[in-house]
């Protein structure tokens, strides 16, 4: 038997923090451990995890070349100066319903990635990402990949931002799944987790092995079997939800 203990910066990374105006990003991100996720755009940058499944997913999705990825990993002065651009060419009330304030994007974590359909003019605000039979199937595969559309017409009263096709944002999988098959948003998911426990996990099965979810506060003690991996992730809201794959 394992221990491991919750740590207070646990609290503020991994891939399921949230981040948005309730709760800012508490870190900042170094751009230098971040990877291009796609060779030929080496300008575009994520956390390395977020990175490598985007790859992958791309790889089995078999369409790289009708997309162009237009923006991942961004520092808070970039997010700054996206929001005066909009604000410039669209005002405050546009603004507002598709661009974060500065320390409130998930981009700024290297978690975000903004895809737009191939064209020769692309709308740096709001490129556009058409639901065409290539791109719907790009979108049911991205749950196997640890990616979910953040931003829905149907979440916007809880996300605070208006429908963003383009933005897929990196949580993990079988989070990504489990969102999708519950159709919660992240601000929703971390509210249903808190329900679970160490002693009470939410336990799934999937290809054919036995995952436990469940909520941690910092100081405590998670226990491990021999054989069993947990991955940590602060949710940025005042806890760590840990998946325990055995
Ligand atoms: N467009 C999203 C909300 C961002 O600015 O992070
Ligand atoms: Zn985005």
């Amino acid at each position: 038997m394992n221990a491991l203990k919750i740590k207070e910066n646990f609290l503020t990374e991994g891939s399921l923090i949230l981040i948005n105006r309730r709760y800012p990003l508490k870190r900042n991100m170094s751009q230098e451990i971040f990877l291009p996720p796609i060779l030929d755009f080496p300008e575009i940058r994520m956390e390395p995890r977020a990175a490598s499944c985007l790859n992958q997913l791309l790889a089995a999705w078999n369409g790289s070349e009708e997309i162009i990825p237009v923006s991942g990993f961004r520092t808070a002065e970039e997010q700054t100066a996206l929001r005066n651009l909009a604000l410039k060419e669209h005002g405050r009330e546009y603004t507002d319903r598709y661009v974060a304030l500065p320390g409130c994007s998930e981009h700024e974590a290297g978690l975000a990635i903004d895809l737009a359909e191939k064209s020769s003019r692309i709308d740096p605000i709001c490129p556009r990402f058409r639901e065409t039979d290539s791109f719907s199937l790009f979108c049911r595969m991205a749950g196997r990949y640890g990616f979910i559309r953040r931003y829905t017409e149907e979440k916007k009263h809880i996300t605070g931002i208006d429908a963003e096709p383009r933005h897929f944002r990196y949580v993990g999988y079988p989070h990504s799944d489990l969102m999708n098959s519950l159709n919660l948003c992240l601000e929703e998911y971390i509210v249903y987790l808190r329900r679970f426990t160490q002693k009470k996990p939410l336990i799934l099965l999937r290809g054919g092995r036995k995952i436990c979810i469940f909520c941690a506060e910092a100081g405590q003690n998670i226990c491990l079997k021999s054989g069993e991996v947990a991955e940590i992730s602060g949710t940025n809201a005042g806890e760590c939800v840990i998946t325990v794959w055995s």
